[in-house]
C-alpha cells in the first residue's frame, strides 16, 4: 500500500513534550489539567468548525466532545480547537457571500497552522457546511498526518402544506412571492417551518454532497455522511471516529495514502450517481491539488459519462439526506456502484481496509425507490458535465440532474454582478428564452466566486426554471436547479470572452454536445477586446484583496497555493 509507518505514535508531539528544554510547554499543558500520563500519550488535534452562527455548526461541540471520548478511550490525548465557518445560507444573495469560498482557504490554513505549531501526531476534523468540509480535508491532505474526517450530520426536512420542505423551498418562494404566486402569509409560514432544527441543509446540496464524497474518498468512516445530526447514532459514531484516529496513527495510514487518483474517481462517480452539487468539482480539484494528485476538470466529464444517475435527491428529486440514511446511507450507493464496476474497490480507506472490504457487509437490497438499480437508472449517464467552447475554453460546469431542457439558444441578458441581475429578475424583466449572463463574479473578479442561489431560485420561483438559461463565472449553490452553467473559465476579470458579451448576443448551450458558445464572429470579439478595460478591484485591502491576488482559475479548483 506504500504507506509511511511513523516510528512511534508520538512522532511529532515528542518534540513538544519531552526533555528539560520543554519544561515550559509541559507547564502550560499541566495548567490545563493534563497529567503525566496524558502528556506521554500521542496528541490528536481535533479541528472543529463549531460556532453558534449557523444550524450546521451549532451541534458540532457535542460531536467534538464524543470524538474526544473516543480518542481518550483509545489511548490518545485530544486537543480540540476551532476554525472559522461561513454560512452560505445566511451570506447568500448579498455582499457577504464573497467571504464564502475564501473561508475554505482560511479554514485549511488555520488547521495547518494549529497542527504545525503544536506538533500533534494525528488529526480529526469535525465539519458540517459547504466550505468547512473541503477546507478540513484540504488541510488533512496538506499536513499528511494520520487523520479522519467526520461530519456534523444533516438537518431533518421541515413540513409545509403536507410536504417535506428545505431551505431550497424558501429561496424559491422568494421568487414566487415576487411573481405574485405566493402570499406574504404563505412565505412567512414556510420560512417558519422549513428548517426545524440543527444540522446541515437537508437536501443533497453542497454540504451533504461533500460529506458523501468524503466517504467515497475514504477519509471518513463508512456511514459517516447520512446520519442526521439529532440521531443518537451520530454521537456513537463520533466516539468511533476518535478511536479510528488512533488506529490510523498506529497503522501509519496518512491522508495521501488514501487520497489517490482512484479515490477521486470514486468520489466523482458517487457525486455523478447522486446528482450532487457542482461545487464538488471545485472542491475535489482543490483537495487533489493539496494531495499532489493530478486531477483535471475533464476527468469529471469522463467519469460522469460512464456513471449512471441512480439516486433521486433534492434539489431536482424528491428525497433528502435523512431519507438516504433510512435506506442505508452512502454505503448502499457505493455498494451498488461497486457491484456494477463503477468504483474502484481496491482503494485504501482510513479504516485500513479497502473500499470493497468496508462494503462487504453492506446490504444489496435497498428499501424504497430512492436508489434505482444500475440497470434501470434515472439516466444512463451521470449528472456532472463539463462544457467547452469559445465562452469557456478552460471549461464550465453544469449539473444535469433532472433538468429537462439541456439545449438552449437565446439572446444574452448581461449583468455585471449578481445584484443587478437579481434586481432585473425582481422587476420581472427576464423573458422566457433569455440567457442570463452574470459576470465579474469569478474567483478573482468577485472576488470569492459567489453562489447565485438567490438569482436561480428567483427564476425557478417565477416559473422560468425550464424557460431560461444562466451562465456565470461565479458558481451555484447545491440547491440550484435548472440549466445553470457556472465556473466559466477564464473568468471575466481575466478577460475571458464572457467579459465581452453584450445584451442580445447569441448564446448556445448544448449539454449533450458539451458546448457553451456565442455566435459572435472573431472579428467582432477582436474589436470588442481592443476596447475592453478590466474594472477596478472591489477590494483593495483585507482578506478579499489578498485572496484576489493569490487565487487560481476555477478550472483548477480556485486554489491559493
Ligand atoms: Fe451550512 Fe447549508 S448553510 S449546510
Amino acid at each position: 500500500m506504500g504507506k509511511a509507518r511513523p516510528a512511534d505514535p508520538k512522532h511529532r508531539s515528542r518534540e513538544v513534550t519531552e526533555g528539560p528544554e520543554r519544561a515550559p510547554a509541559r507547564a502550560y499543558l499541566r495548567s490545563m489539567g493534563l497529567t503525566d500520563e496524558d502528556i506521554a500519550r500521542p496528541f490528536i488535534g481535533i479541528a472543529n468548525t463549531w460556532n453558534d452562527v449557523m444550524p450546521c455548526q451549532i451541534n458540532l461541540d457535542r460531536i467534538g466532545k464524543k470524538v474526544r471520548e473516543g480518542v481518550r478511550a483509545a489511548g490518545g490525548t485530544p486537543r480540540e480547537f476551532m476554525t472559522i465557518a461561513v454560512s452560505d445560507g445566511i451570506a447568500m444573495g448579498h455582499e457577504g457571500m464573497r467571504a464564502s469560498l475564501v473561508s475554505r482557504e482560511v479554514i485549511a490554513d488555520s488547521i495547518e497552522l494549529m497542527i504545525h505549531a503544536h506538533g500533534y501526531d494525528g488529526l480529526v476534523t469535525v465539519a458540517g457546511c459547504d466550505k468547512t468540509i473541503p477546507g478540513s480535508i484540504m488541510a488533512m491532505a496538506r499536513l499528511n498526518v494520520p487523520s479522519v474526517f467526520t461530519y456534523g450530520g444533516t438537518m431533518l426536512p421541515g413540513r409545509y402544506e403536507g410536504r417535506d420542505v428545505t431551505i431550497q423551498d424558501v429561496f424559491e418562494a422568494v421568487g414566487a412571492f415576487a411573481a405574485g404566486r405566493m402570499t406574504a402569509v404563505q412565505l412567512d409560514e414556510l420560512e417558519r417551518s422549513a428548517c426545524p432544527g440543527a444540522g446541515t441543509c437537508a437536501g443533497l446540496f453542497t454540504a451533504n454532497t461533500m460529506a458523501s464524497c468524503a466517504e467515497a474518498l475514504g477519509v471518513a468512516l463508512p456511514g459517516d455522511a447520512a446520519i442526521p445530526t439529532i440521531d443518537p447514532a451520530r454521537e456513537k459514531h463520533a466516539v468511533r471516529v476518535g478511536a479510528a484516529a488512533l488506529s490510523a496513527l498506529e497503522l501509519g495510514i496518512r491522508p495521501r495514502d488514501v487520497l489517490t487518483y482512484e479515490a477521486f474517481e470514486n468520489a466523482i462517480a458517487l457525486d455523478a450517481s447522486m446528482g450532487g452539487s457542482t461545487n464538488a468539482v471545485l472542491h475535489l480539484l482543490a483537495i487533489a491539488h493539496e494531495a499532489g494528485v493530478t486531477l483535471g476538470i475533464d476527468d469529471f466529464d469522463g467519469i460522469s459519462r460512464r456513471t449512471p444517475h441512480i439516486v433521486t435527491m433534492k434539489p431536482g428529486g424528491k428525497y433528502v439526506m435523512a431519507d438516504l440514511h433510512r435506506a442505508g446511507g452512502v454505503p448502499v450507493v457505493l455498494r451498488r456502484l461497486l457491484d456494477a464496476g463503477k468504483v474502484h474497490g481496491g482503494a485504501l480507506t482510513v479504516t485500513g481496509k479497502t473500499l470493497e472490504e468496508n462494503l462487504r457487509e453492506t446490504p444489496t437490497r435497498i428499501p424504497g425507490d430512492i436508489v434505482a438499480p444500475v440497470d434501470r437508472p434515472i439516466t444512463p449517464t451521470g449528472t456532472l458535465a463539463i462544457l467547452k467552447g469559445n465562452l469557456a475554453p478552460e471549461g464550465a460546469v453544469v449539473k444535469t440532474a433532472l433538468v429537462r431542457h439541456l439545449c438552449h439558444e437565446g439572446p444574452a441578458r448581461v449583468f455585471d454582478g449578481e445584484q443587478t441581475a437579481f434586481g432585473a429578475a425582481r422587476r420581472r424583466e427576464i423573458e422566457p428564452g433569455d440567457v442570463v449572463v452574470i459576470r465579474y463574479e469569478g474567483p478573482k473578479g468577485g472576488p470569492g466566486m459567489r453562489e447565485m442561489l438567490a438569482m436561480t431560485a428567483a427564476l425557478v420561483g417565477q416559473g422560468l426554471g425550464e424557460k431560461v438559461a444562466l451562465i456565470t463565472d461565479g458558481r451555484f449553490s447545491g440547491a440550484t436547479r435548472g440549466l445553470m452553467v457556472g465556473h466559466v473559465a477564464p473568468e471575466a476579470w481575466d478577460g475571458g470572452l464572457i467579459a465581452l458579451l453584450r445584451d442580445g448576443d447569441p448564446i448556445e448551450i448544448d449539454v449533450p454536445k458539451r458546448i457553451v458558445r456565442t455566435g459572435l464572429t472573431k472579428k467582432e470579439t477582436d474589436a470588442r477586446r481592443k476596447k475592453w478595460r478590466r474594472p477596478p478591484p472591489r477590494y483593495r485591502t483585507g482578506a478579499l484583496a489578498k485572496y484576489a491576488k493569490l487565487v487560481s482559475s476555477a478550472a483548477v479548483g480556485a486554489v491559493c497555493s
